[in-house]
């Protein structure tokens, strides 16, 4: 049995670009293959609360100096990080909200990333801890990318990058529909673009992950 995460962002429900190109390329992953299943993570419907002070300070605490109430603290990222672990294939879709990732991503980035847990730092760097795997990336924009005054700056895709690859995600593949906010015609050519990506994401996924996927 193989496993894809969907974990999504967009606020605009099933009105949302990016998470409906991620959920066709779910679909077209599980149908690839059978016996694939799809573990959906939707951070708006079902938003993740802000790191608070429990979960600080049990963070920071080494494993063997946490009590009862640190790991209660921690638990929801510990599930967390479970789902990703237990995923063969991790997508992710979410719109640019002001240049950079969705307050409801953002969350989710910090119960995943954790030092000692999915990282640890090393003299020469941060170590990721978790296997590296394919992961996808579907970025929904309202305007174009590039440089100024036509396009605008890309916080996203590099933050998004450096962060999972931080963990262990190295191999991040990021499809950016642009434009999505200026008329059915620039949609249609990102969906376009996105059918074409999305042949390509299927035969990464099983060149990477061997017989069987
Ligand atoms: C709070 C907020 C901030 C936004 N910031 C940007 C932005 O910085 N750049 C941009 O191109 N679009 C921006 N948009 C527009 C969305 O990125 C765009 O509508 C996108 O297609 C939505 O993706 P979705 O359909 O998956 O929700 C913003 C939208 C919202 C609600």
């Amino acid at each position: 049995m193989r496993r894809l995460l969907h974990v999504s962002a967009s606020p605009r429900g099933a009105a949302s670009f990016s998470r409906t190109v991620g959920e066709e390329l779910a679909g077209a992953v599980a149908a690839a293959t059978p016996g694939w299943t799809v573990t959906r993570r939707d951070l708006s419907h079902t938003p993740l609360p802000h790191p608070g002070p429990d979960f600080a300070r049990a963070n920071a605490l080494a494993p063997d100096m946490r009590g009862p109430a640190e790991r209660a603290a921690l638990a929801r990222s510990e599930a967390l990080i479970a789902e990703i672990e237990a995923a063969d294939v991790l997508v992710i879709s979410t719109p640019m909200h002001n240049f950079t990732v969705p307050s409801a991503l953002k969350a989710w980035i910090d119960h995943v990333v954790r030092p000692g847990r999915t990282f640890r730092s090393t003299p020469a760097g941060k170590q990721g801890l978790l296997a590296d795997r394919p992961a996808f990336a579907i970025v929904s924009c309202g305007g174009r990318l590039g440089e100024q005054p036509v396009g605008q700056a890309d916080f996203l895709t590099p933050y998004l990058r450096y962060v999972l690859a931080t963990i262990g995600l190295s191999c991040l593949d990021v499809l950016c529909l642009e434009e999505m906010n200026r008329g059915p015609e620039k949609v249609a050519a990102a969906r376009a673009a996105a059918r074409k990506w999305q042949a390509g994401c299927i035969a990464r996924a099983a060149a990477a992950l061997g017989p069987g996927a």
